[in-house]
């Protein structure tokens, strides 16, 4: 499927065992919101993330107004992309820059930008992965309801369609949404993300509504010309249990239900989990489920796309709310507000953690791919995203040396090659993330770029960690690590 011309020299002096696949796709990623800027140009309309930031949602007020000026400065990230060797990119279209309220004609700035933006990929060799929605909602869909509106889906689809029309003939990877349980269930639950609602039973609907609109923009560009590959983004969490309690195992199974069944069994099986209908029938008798929609959310898929960061221990009780607060407040990756949520904590593995607090557990990773593999008709699979924050620094010699991102990523892929070996059928790796950037709630305090973005100059500055991310790709291999600490499972 790479279209990329970057050579791969070392390979045949390999061993066969430390190597992926042929054709194993190896790629960085970013967002729209995350890094683009530009909110005054194209025309652009605000979006949710806009308004929240506004209302002081986020860390120290911050906001995407400017994020990693990508919109000004893409040829020269693409360019820098081409330098270092990486094969793929992944990006998402900001929908209010596309269509400014969500609805209507197109933006023909707004589209020619991601042509332009495609276009260079291709000249420089890097395959393009698009993504319809990272979250940035138009800010005049959210006024009419949001995604606990029917209307959304239908208005996301015809959106798709637009964008398809105009990049379909180039771009051949689709990607129709990023992570909907982060939309619904952060986004009007917890509220810890745009829009900050706190209804825990609109955000059933708009769960509902994300994977509604995600099966009708499958269709929709399936419906275009050239020769689409259609993949949707889940973040599917290994849920463990702190112990063979009853109360412990329902707490696992309340947890999983909600966080990976409700999504892969809908899309990969058709039908939502009776065990979670069940856990949140007090909040809705899913009435908003019309005949055959599930049927559309359940479309053929060309690839699934899983996000991979942690592990998850439930247990029974309050226990230790593990996700300490999060930036406004709430406490990101637990579970919304819903009725038995306040019975459920999750216990700290006592490992290494990131800048997030987020426990480092790649064994985590082997366990979600093959779970997806065994128990789900799965198509091709991708990690999509993995990476972490650290607090990097330019150092005095004007390098950012970021060996704990760098033995993080190989432990990673090594927990790739175990699945795959395992039988997995993973075709390929994007780190998250390829620019520091604007990391939503948490603003620009969490740096998961493997290049370092001065947020004042714009300057960019290769980190240790893509150097050796580039050069594993060019192997197609995980590269020996330099200087860095232990990893357990790590080729070096
Ligand atoms: C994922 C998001 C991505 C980024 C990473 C750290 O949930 O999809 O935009 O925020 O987490």
């Amino acid at each position: 499927m790479p279209t990329s011309s970057v050579p791969r020299p070392r390979v045949d002096a390999l061993p066969r065992a430390l190597r992926f696949p042929d054709n194993f796709l190896w790629g960085v990623g970013t967002s729209a919101h995350q890094v683009e800027g530009g909110v005054d140009l194209d025309g652009r309309g605000p979006s949710i993330w806009d308004t929240f930031a506004a209302r002081g949602g986020t860390r120290h007020g911050d906001s995407g107004a400017v994020a990693a000026d990508h919109r000004r400065r893409m040829a020269d990230d693409v360019a820098l992309l081409a330098r270092l060797g990486v094969p793929a990119y992944r990006f998402s279209v900001a929908w209010p820059r596309v269509q400014p309220t969500g609805r209507g004609p197109a933006s023909q700035a707004g589209l020619d930008f991601y042509r332009a933006l495609v276009d260079e990929l291709l000249a420089h060799g890097v395959e393009p992965v698009v993504t319809l929605y990272h979250w940035d909602l138009p800010q005049a869909l959210e006024d009419a309801g949001g995604w606990p509106v029917r209307d959304t889906a239908e208005r996301f689809a015809e959106y798709a369609a637009l964008v398809h029309g105009a990049l379909g003939d180039r771009a051949h990877n689709w990607t129709t949404m990023n992570e909907p349980w982060c939309a619904a269930f952060l986004g009007y639950a917890s509220g810890e993300h745009a829009p900050g609602r706190q209804e825990p039973a609109a955000s059933l609907r708009a769960a509902h509504h994300l994977l509604l609109g995600h099966g009708m923009a499958a269709q929709a560009i399936r419906a275009g010309a050239g020769d689409p590959r259609v993949a949707l983004c889940l973040n599917v969490y290994p849920v463990g249990r702190a112990s063979d309690s009853e109360a412990d195992r329902d707490a696992q199974r309340r947890i999983d239900g909600l966080q990976n069944r409700f999504f892969l069994d809908a899309t990969l099986l058709g039908r939502y989990p009776d065990d979670v209908r069940q856990d949140v029938r007090a909040l809705t008798d899913f009435g908003h489920v019309r005949d055959g929609d599930l049927a559309t959310i359940a479309q053929p898929l060309d690839a699934l796309g899983l996000n991979y960061y942690n592990r998850l221990t439930a247990a029974a009780g309050a226990g230790d709310p593990a996700g300490r607060p999060g930036p406004a407040g709430g406490t990101r990756r637990l579970p919304p507000p819903f009725p038995g949520s306040e019975h459920v904590g999750f216990v700290p593995q006592g490992r290494p953690r990131t800048a997030m607090d987020w426990e480092i557990d790649a064994g985590g990773l082997t366990d979600v791919l093959l779970r997806v593999s065994r128990d789900y008709p799965a198509p091709p699979l991708y990690v999509m995203e993995n990476g972490a924050a650290f607090a990097d620094t330019v150092s005095a010699d004007g390098r950012v040396h970021d060996p704990d991102r760098t033995a993080y990523l190989a432990a990673h892929l090594a927990a790739c090659r175990d699945a795959i070996a395992a039988g997995a059928d993973l075709r390929g790796y994007f780190v998250w993330s390829f620019l520091d950037n604007f990391e939503w709630a948490w603003g620009y305090e969490m740096r998961f770029g493997v290049v370092h973005v001065d947020f004042a100059t714009q300057q960019r500055v290769i980190k240790d960690s893509a150097r050796w991310y580039a050069d594993s790709a060019r192997r197609n291999a995980p590269a020996p690590l330099p200087d860095a600490p232990d990893v357990p499972g790590s080729p070096a």
